[in-house]
């Protein structure tokens, strides 16, 4: 086992949000119907971004898509403008309602759903696959060999290249850190060269959805406030306090 398979298994059991699954003592569909707000935080933080027509400019019309951890359909539903079929594959059932929900606003009737972990999906061939912060399972390398295995034209992976938020280490402490090239040396370890692009996003978040995102820390409103004020990110606008974030996505791809 490699030590980028260590690094990643300790990240999703101490940091990633399956670990506040564990804490809380809720299933992953009550963690996402607690954090109604996701596609809020997407739209005022510039996801997906320019990452979304990079992705879009490899896809060939009239293509199969398989999207794994499709969440509100972020890529799902601009892509499918595109594709013959995309599957979406999500074991939430809330997030799955909202992406066919916006499917069914933009006319799209090219888009099914399977409401399942990816391991216990079947499917047997696709022309491309994406998973996009999706990633979130101890044996990765099993996962991402069972996306390979099933696509024939290209693999798209997006997870994030930038640190570790100040905000973050002081709402949570110091915990299991990973990022991109995490996944990066997996890939290599398990027999594929990913290329890869970086995408930084610079943004502000309304200070309530700040709040919300740090709903499982233990300090308190004002001190989230006080940290942020401290590093010079608030900034005071008519409807109230915002602050400032930086991001960077990374796109790791094998096209075939
Ligand atoms: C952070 S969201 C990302 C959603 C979307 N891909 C995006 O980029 O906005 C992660 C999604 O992955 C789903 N997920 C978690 N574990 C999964 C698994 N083992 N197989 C498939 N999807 C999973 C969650 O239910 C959630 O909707």
């Amino acid at each position: 086992m490699s030590q980028c398979a260590d690094q990643w298994r300790n990240f999703v059991r101490e940091t990633s949000y399956v670990h506040n699954l564990k804490e809380e003592k809720i299933s992953n569909d009550q963690f996402w119907r607690s954090y109604g707000i996701y596609d809020q935080v997407l739209m005022h933080s510039g996801y997906p971004g320019e990452i979304l027509n990079k992705i879009s400019s490899f896809i060939s019309p009239e293509a199969t898509l398989l999207d794994i951890g499709a969440g509100t359909g972020a890529f799902a539903i601009p892509l499918s403008r595109k594709t013959a079929q995309t599957i979406a594959v999500d074991p939430s059932a809330y997030q799955l309602q909202i992406l066919s929900e916006k499917a069914r606003q933009e006319g799209l009737t090219n888009i099914f759903t399977i409401k399942k972990e990816w391991k216990d999906v079947d499917i047997t061939s696709v022309d491309y696959s994406l998973a996009a912060y999706s990633l979130f399972v101890e044996d990765v390398e099993n996962l991402l060999a069972k996306m390979i295995d099933v696509t024939k034209k290209g693999v798209f992976i997006v997870f994030r290249a930038e640190g570790i938020d100040s905000l973050n280490e002081f709402a949570y402490g110091t915990r299991p850190y990973a990022d991109y090239l995490c996944l990066y040396h997996i890939l290599k370890d398990i027999g594929y060269q990913f290329e890869e692009i970086l995408f930084p996003r610079n943004y502000y978040l309304p200070i309530d959805l700040v709040f919300k995102q740090y709903r499982f820390s233990k300090k308190s409103h004002d001190e989230l406030i006080g940290h942020l004020s401290r590093e010079g990110r608030l900034q005071e606008r008519e409807d109230g306090k915002w602050a400032a974030f930086s991001a960077k996505d990374a796109l790791l791809y094998l096209i075939r």
